[in-house]
């Protein structure tokens, strides 16, 4: 992009709107916190330099960009817009001979596409100043833009200040624009807090520029959609998800209903993988091809191989390798690790284990810190103990171990390769290799000893 060009984030406003008690700009959408879109976009302007005003909330923000290469400012009181561009001087007077691309952060959805028309509009007519306006369907909350008969722009009305006429403008300020700086230096010196909210107003700073002006104007309401209010947030995610779902079905993604899957904006799934209803799949989770997934599951931070079957479950930081079976009702916890061909079925937990290519735990049962060999069978109700009320401790089972059901694996312990342990076992012990283990109660029959008085009418009762 043009070489002089920077940028400059608000993202110092109170929120008030969410009625929430985080800085709204943290929200997400599609997975995504509004001022990392915001970030992503601007750095793929490649700019100078990107300046971002914080204020309120403000190490919570920081705290969510803290990767980005930014420089931050503080808007010590939050007097408005104006006040808050102000608060980045010292950045404005380092790049005084170049243009300075505003951008706020609770207007995440603007794509680089429009950006690049609106800075190049600037450039080419030579103006002092470049607002991005857009038509809206429902203007309300938007500042209005007000033009004369011939169409010639005269300022910027905030809904606050608007009179009834004015409300029924549709066309809106975007909140982005191209300033020379220079030029906007200057006008922030002239403003004034005479409006309805009493605030410095960056719309009204736009009547002030000396110079030639330029407006840009779009037609599709959602790039500009500005995030104030719950059920506008609501409504972009909605938006995005679907703009995202309709991506992956044009790669060969199928997804039987659409708009009941939700896939965060960082995820990727391979060709022929099917999604079925009541699914998401969020943060950076990757999903090979030939998978099907869901109904009504949780997939978060995976890595999932090709040909993965996972059904009515919950996985979370989990690795999963080709031909798994998970589910349904099963819940793989961070650090589970299934290696090719594993099956993990009903009301299964793993948590940071091991799982060997082909091993099967098919019900009701816990596996933690364990790591389990190839071809393991675990039994029904297997539950390693691995936390003593102070340490988490360790299980190991070797290859083609077979634990029958019901069984306590005390840990730290280790069941040898080829093992096999008796159902109903409280192992405490290691148990070497090829070896049977038992560790219950031997069973007593004392034959004769119930005496049934009324044989027929104990049957009736029963
Ligand atoms: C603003 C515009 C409005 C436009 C709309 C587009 C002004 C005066 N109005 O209204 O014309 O149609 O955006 O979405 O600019 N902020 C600060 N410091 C402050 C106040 C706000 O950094 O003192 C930041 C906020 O964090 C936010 C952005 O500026 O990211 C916009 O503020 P907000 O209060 O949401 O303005 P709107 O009323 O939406
Ligand atoms: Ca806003």
């Amino acid at each position: 992009m043009e070489n002089s060009l920077i940028v400059l984030i608000l993202a110092a406003g109170e929120s008030k709107r969410m009625k929430s008690n985080h800085s709204k700009v943290c929200m997400k959408v599609a997975g995504k916190p509004m001022i990392d879109w915001v970030l992503n976009t601007s750095l793929s302007l490649e700019p100078k330099s990107i300046g971002v005003v914080l204020g309120h909330k403000m190490e919570e923000v920081k705290k969510t960009i803290k990767e980005f290469p930014v420089e931050t400012f503080v808007q010590k009181k939050l007097l408005g817009t104006a006040d808050a561009v102000k608060s980045a001087k010292s950045l404005l007077e380092r790049f005084q001979d170049g243009d300075v691309l505003i951008l706020y952060g609770d207007v995440p959805l603007i794509s680089k596409d429009t950006l690049m028309n609106l800075i190049t509009k600037h450039l080419e007519e030579n103006n002092s100043v470049t607002i991005l306006s857009a038509q809206v369907d429902d203007p309300e909350g938007y500042g209005r833009i007000i033009r004369d008969k011939q169409g010639k722009f005269l300022r910027i009305v905030e809904e606050a200040d608007t009179t009834e006429k004015e409300k029924t403008i549709t066309e809106t300020n975007s909140g982005i624009y191209v300033f020379k700086v220079k030029k906007l230096l200057k006008a922030l010196t002239e403003i004034k807090n005479d409006n309805a909210q009493g605030e410095y107003y960056l719309t009204d700073v736009v009547s002030l520029i000396k110079g030639k002006m330029g407006i840009l104007e779009i037609f599709d309401p959602y790039e500009v959609i500005g995030i104030n209010t719950r059920a506008q947030l609501a409504k972009a995610n909605e938006y995005v998800r679907g703009r995202i779902n309709e991506e992956f079905m044009h790669n060969g993604v199928e997804i039987i209903d659409p708009k009941n899957t939700y896939i965060d904006v960082d995820v990727k799934i391979g060709k022929d993988t099917v999604i079925y209803p009541m699914t998401f799949i969020t943060s950076d989770t990757v999903i090979g091809k030939e998978c099907s997934i869901g109904p009504n599951t949780l997939i978060d931070r995976c890595k999932i191989s090709d040909n993965v079957q996972i059904r009515y479950s919950v996985c979370e930081s989990a690795i999963i390798s080709e031909g798994v079976s998970v589910g349904p009702f099963s819940h793989l916890r961070p650090g589970a690790d299934l290696r090719k061909d594993v099956k993990i079925g009903n009301f299964v937990e793993v948590k940071k284990s091991v799982l060997s290519e082909g091993t099967k735990a098919g019900h009701l049962s816990y596996l933690g810190d364990s790591t389990v060999g190839k071809k393991v069978n675990v039994g029904a109700g297997t539950i390693t103990c691995n936390y003593d009320g102070i340490r988490k401790n360790k299980t190991f089972i070797g290859d083609n171990a077979f634990i029958g059901s019901n069984t306590a694996l005390v840990a730290p312990v280790s069941i040898g390769r080829g093992s096999l342990i008796g159902a109903g076992s409280v192992i405490t012990k290691d148990v070497p290799e090829n070896t049977l283990a038992l560790g219950r109660a031997r069973q007593i029959n004392k034959v004769g000893w119930v005496k049934h008085e009324n044989k027929e009418e104990e049957q009736n009762d029963r």
